[in-house]
């Protein structure tokens, strides 16, 4: 029994892993182990030697068995130790600052724009950016010999030789949206269109790509005052102040008669831009009463129905609100740019919640 004793104390100090140790559990005390065993042949004995064998077995069981736990317990701890060798972290080190994308000073006006009219019951509506020529001009009254087609600077898509259809255009307004929308839905109608449009022309205040949103209501009693009312609304809810100083400019627009372009009263003293204040003027929008030949154009009846419409420039908005002096950074994805304008990605404007907080 000491041989045995001797043999698995020593077998057991130098078992190198759990499985090591549990292979010398099975072959010493497992149920067919080598003092299970010797336990067995107790019943040959007589009762003298089992007296005496009997206690010594149990104590040499209970021995292998505690040294077994020690070992594994003593495995398990050298195990910890390597791993923290290897997973230690310097907790003092500085953290790194999460680098967040932001929303675009174009997205987020184009939002705050959107919740004031859905406010005065618009609903939004959108149309292609490559149009039709028939969309963007014909049916808004611009004929193919007007002279706003050449003003307009338009950027004209490819036709295969010989094809003698008139060319597809990027659509250099998104006033065609008022004709999809007149198609689409009819009268009454009160729908804003914001998007892209193209036009070849660049300096600090123009980009060939740039951002409109169009505003259509049609119904049968419509008249001007309704579209002062809802712009000067739309004015202040924008600027959230109570108060913007607006000038109606008599104009002129194919598609509208009469026009009237609004100035917004601002200052660019010292290179920057402010607004309400300043003996400038800078154009946000052009609008008007609906032309009886666009509702023909978009299957409305003009004798019974009139409306207004605007079309308001999104990056002029938000170069004004927000203190932006060059348009063409908006579109040079300058992330040293882009983190400086930009807005939480979570903020999302909405009248209650305050629309630019
Ligand atoms: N489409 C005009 C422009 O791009 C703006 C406008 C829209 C004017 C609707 C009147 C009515 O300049």
């Amino acid at each position: 029994m000491d041989d045995l004793r001797d043999k698995y104390i020593s077998l057991i100090s130098g078992a190198k892993d759990e499985a090591a140790l549990e292979d010398l559990r099975v072959q010493a005390v497992g149920k067919k182990g080598e003092v299970s065993l010797k336990m067995r042949e107790l019943g040959k004995m007589t009762p003298e030697e089992r007296q005496e064998a009997g206690p010594k077995l149990n104590a040499l069981k209970d021995e292998i068995n505690s040294a077994l736990a020690a070992k594994k317990a003593a495995l398990a701890d050298a195990a910890l130790d390597e791993r923290l060798k290897t997973e230690w972290l310097d907790v003092t080190l500085p953290g790194r600052p999460r680098r967040n994308g932001t929303i675009h000073p174009v997205s987020q006006v184009t939002e705050e724009v959107t919740a004031i009219f859905a406010d005065m019951g618009f609903s939004v509506a959108e149309g292609p950016q490559v149009e039709s020529d028939w969309h963007n001009f014909d049916a808004l009254n611009i004929p193919g010999h007007h002279p706003a087609r050449a003003e307009m600077d338009t950027f004209y898509m490819y036709r295969a030789e010989g094809d003698e259809r008139p060319p597809h255009v990027l659509r250099t307004h998104t006033s065609p949206v008022q004709i999809r929308s007149m198609e689409l839905q009819g009268a009454p109608l009160r729908v804003i269109c914001p998007g892209r449009v193209y036009r070849a022309d660049f300096d600090q205040t123009h980009t060939p790509m740039f951002h409109q949103v169009e505003g259509l209501a049609v119904d049968t009693d419509i008249s001007m005052a309704n579209l002062k009312w809802c712009l000067e609304e739309f004015v202040k809810a924008f600027f959230e102040v109570d108060a913007v100083e607006l000038r109606f400019r008599a104009s002129h627009f194919p598609f509208t008669e009469p026009s009237a372009e609004v100035d917004i009263r601002c200052s660019w003293e010292g290179g920057t831009l402010k607004i309400g204040e300043g003996d400038d003027w800078m154009e946000i929008l052009g609008s008007g009463m609906v032309h009886p030949k666009v509702l023909q154009a978009g299957n409305i009846d003009p004798d019974r129905w009139q409306g207004f419409a605007f079309g308001i420039g999104i990056d002029r908005l938000a170069m004004l609100k927000y203190g932006i002096p060059d348009l063409r950074a908006f579109f040079d994805s300058d992330l040293r740019w882009l983190r400086h304008y930009g807005f939480a990605s979570l903020d999302v404007p909405t009248l209650h919640g305050g629309l630019s907080r």
